[in-house]
């Protein structure tokens, strides 16, 4: 299989609604889905109040479930393969959580945890066909889908840029991932058709339109998967905030070009320089690249994604050798404009900006050149999370 399919929101609650019936003998009362992401530009700049323009994919995590009048919360996840995993835990209502096993339950448990209201025992069925270790957002859409099934069966509704605080908060705290909130905020307030500009200083955002006839986003699985929990991406983010301390300021984004000149001046650690030169410039391209796009200069763009990958792989090493091989593959092939890897790194997706009717060459010296097994689609920005209807 080389192409990824959307399986689509009716065909998903379907899925988990018949589950959750022959699991636990009765009908769900309350459903949400919540999406997967890319980013088109602006990578780890989050954790550093950067700007960011990620889009929702079509791909969804569907939640359903019910109260089943225990002190128990009672998850039934059905992954991609089909295998069922299980898990269990005290309702908030009456213990409080801690993280513990199996580990894919924390995502859950957190979110539970930091729900603004406690909640009584619930039972629930999870589907998701969003690619799961491959720098979409797997984590995040599970747990704002969560987060939104909560809203749903206790009618508590929360204010989305608040939802995507608390479901970062659950990440940082349960799985012990210290992310951005780029993530749970695009899966939050994604809408059709735009890619959302994050300004992850004062969380304002705004909504850039992406539709074009000419252009596409061909995202390419290296199907390499990364594991973000390791050491590598809280490093990165404390080289960064070492950075801002060393240059007195709260953040790297307040630092400019002349603030690079002041930590070569303090003989700063050669990484941490490296680091705060990728964030600086990789800030200004993404502010760059969300004026331009609505005015279709693509070649322009396509130019600022080169930047971004070269700076992401050389200066802040979050690249690896089968995404760096798949820029190389677009950069050679006819009708593209540029591309970048996109997410955490380490392997996971790359994305392209390309003619529309060069996909199937594109995809052709792909499969022909690249050393792994490549799975593609083509990005249609969707929306964000919702509660859906159990009619
Ligand atoms: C992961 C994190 C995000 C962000 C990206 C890199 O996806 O969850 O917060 O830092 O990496 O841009």
């Amino acid at each position: 299989m080389t192409e990824a399919v959307a399986k689509g929101e009716s065909t998903l609650l379907c899925e988990a609604r018949d589950k959750f019936v022959a699991a636990f003998g009765c009908e769900p009362t309350a459903a949400s889905a919540a999406p997967g992401r890319v980013n088109l530009i602006g990578e780890h700049v989050d954790y550093c109040e950067g700007f960011v323009l990620p889009v929702a994919l079509p791909f969804l995590t569907i939640v359903v479930g019910a109260y089943n009048n225990t002190d128990e919360c009672r998850i039934l996840s059905i992954l991609a393969n089909g295998q069922e995993v299980e898990a269990s835990f005290p309702a908030s209502s009456v213990a409080a959580l801690t993280p513990g096993e199996p580990a894919w339950a924390n995502y859950v448990k957190g979110v539970v945890a930091n729900f603004p209201s406690k909640v009584r025992g619930f039972d629930a069925v999870v589907v998701s066909d969003v690619p799961m270790g491959s720098g979409v957002s797997s984590s995040a859409s599970l747990e704002v889908a969560f987060f939104t099934f909560l809203e749903a069966l206790t009618g508590n509704r929360v204010d989305p840029v608040e939802k995507a605080q608390l479901c970062q908060k659950a990440e940082h705290e349960f799985p012990g991932m210290p992310c951005g909130i780029m993530d749970q905020f695009i899966v939050t307030l994604a809408k059709k058709d735009h890619a959302l500009l994050i300004d992850c200083r004062s969380l304002v955002s705004t909504q850039i339109p992406v539709e074009s006839e000419d252009a596409v986003i061909l995202v390419v699985n290296s199907n390499v998967k990364h594991q973000l929990t390791g050491s590598e991406y809280p490093q990165r983010r404390a080289q960064c905030q070492e950075a801002a301390k060393k240059l007195k300021i709260p953040s790297l984004r307040s630092a400019d070009v002349e603030d690079l000149e002041e930590l070569k001046l303090q003989n700063c650690d050669a990484l941490v320089q490296k680091r705060a030169k990728h964030v600086v410039e990789e800030i200004a391209r993404t502010e760059e690249v969300a004026q331009l796009l609505p005015q279709k200069e693509f070649d322009v763009v396509g130019q600022l994604f080169y930047k971004s990958h070269e700076s992401l792989s050389k200066l802040m090493e979050v690249s690896c050798p089968e995404l760096d091989q798949l820029v190389d593959i677009m950069r050679s092939s006819p009708g593209v404009y540029g591309a970048r890897m996109t997410g955490g790194g380490f392997g996971g997706c790359v994305i392209a900006l390309m003619k529309k009717e060069y996909v199937n060459v594109v995809k052709e010296n792909v499969i022909s050149q690249y050393k792994g097994h490549p799975i593609f689609f083509v990005c249609r920005p969707s929306d964000g999370a919702r509660i859906l209807q159990l009619a």
